[in-house]
């Protein structure tokens, strides 16, 4: 199978890219990134992995790869929350205009399509709600930031796509990701690299929200499953573990010896999504999957070694990213 990973340059594409050079061989693998802020080329071209730099804001110039392969993942999107309340519009054009682009050559030359969502479409579950509420690829969608909102915006996209022009497509969403090749503005590894440059982690707000984390190679692991058998339909994804915000900084201040309170707290985001929860009914109903990086807590220790040993990874964009927070009070 051909496989197009769109987007295959930032986190969760580049380790779908590794994962399926490693277990899955047989497939060919080619890439297209626009080569953002997020992306990291550096892991492709090491791995000898096809990468041509694309943006899917650009209709005809990615028409030539679609009609080229079996398959399009799209993995390409703005996706950090931060960003989306104080740049809206590249997410509109990104996610809402890409998607559109993608889905609109996948049916002009019946290829298979998948799309990569978040559990953020369906918005928060509060404290309340916590024990009775939960998501299902059948959940209302209510998203409450600019970038859930896109993504939101370009589910429905696929959907109507699916049922006016017989697109053939899945969506999974999914919880939190974490793993190697994560871009430091993200939760996890801005407080390890906090650490790492003897820094105190950042807290938003009181801390309490929470997230369920799933390794990256998981979800990898789950959407390869997903393609091999050739499934359509919607799935919400979440094997991962629940944490509070608070309890993530105080296993990573335990890891580098620092007492549990060694973190400050900032000023909280401008609308912050208390929790989500997802139900993993529909993707179990249809391939076996046991999730490998399941202890959370060691493979936190892993993925702080890793970004250690990584600091060409990180270093030199550090003081950039604190600096953006910074102008925002984070
Ligand atoms: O739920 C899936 C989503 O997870 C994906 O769709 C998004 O693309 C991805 O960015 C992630 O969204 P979050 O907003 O949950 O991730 P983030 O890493 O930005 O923040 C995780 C939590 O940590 C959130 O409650 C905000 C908080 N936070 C974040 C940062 C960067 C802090 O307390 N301090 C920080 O420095």
């Amino acid at each position: 199978m051909k496989i197009l990973v769109v987007g295959g340059a930032g986190f969760i594409g580049t380790n779908f890219c590794l994962y399926v050079k490693k277990n899955y061989p047989k497939h060919e693998l080619i890439v297209i990134d626009n080569l953002d802020y997020s992306s990291c080329p550096k892991i492709l071209h090491d791995n000898k992995i096809p990468l041509y730099v694309r943006d899917i804001t650009n209709k005809h110039c990615i028409e030539h790869f679609i009609k080229n392969c079996d398959i399009a993942i799209n993995f390409a999107a703005q996706s950090h929350n931060d960003n989306s309340f104080n740049n809206p519009k590249i997410f509109i054009e990104t996610n809402i205009i890409g998607t559109y682009n993608l889905i609109q050559l996948c049916s002009k030359y019946n290829k298979k399509y998948h799309h990569i969502s978040t559990d953020e479409v369906f918005g928060p579950i509060t404290n309340s709600e916590k024990n009775h509420k939960i998501f299902t690829p059948n959940s209302n969608y209510n998203p409450t930031s600019p970038y859930s909102a896109t993504k939101a915006s370009s589910d429905l996209l696929v959907n109507a796509w699916i049922h006016s022009y017989n697109l053939k497509a899945t969506i999974t969403y999914c919880c939190n990701n974490y793993g190697p090749y994560q871009h430091i503005e993200k939760f996890i590894p801005r407080t390890i690299t906090n650490l790492l440059s003897n820094k105190k982690p950042h807290l938003y707000g009181s801390g309490m929200q929470s997230r369920q984390w799933i390794h990256v190679l998981d979800h990898c692991a789950i959407l390869m499953k997903i393609i091999e058998k050739d499934l359509t339909g919607k799935y919400t994804i979440g094997y991962g573990t629940e944490k509070t915000n608070i309890e993530i900084v105080k296993i990573l201040n335990h890891y580098f010896n620092k007492t549990p309170d060694y973190y400050l707290q900032v000023k909280d985001r401008k609308y912050h999504d208390f929790s989500y929860k997802i139900d993993n009914t529909y993707v179990n109903n249809k391939i076996n999957f046991t999730p490998l990086h399941v202890d959370l807590e060691k493979e936190l220790q892993i993925l702080c070694e890793w970004y250690d040993e990584n600091r060409w990874f990180w270093e030199s964009r550090k003081e950039n990213i604190e600096a953006n927070y910074a102008k925002y009070g984070q």
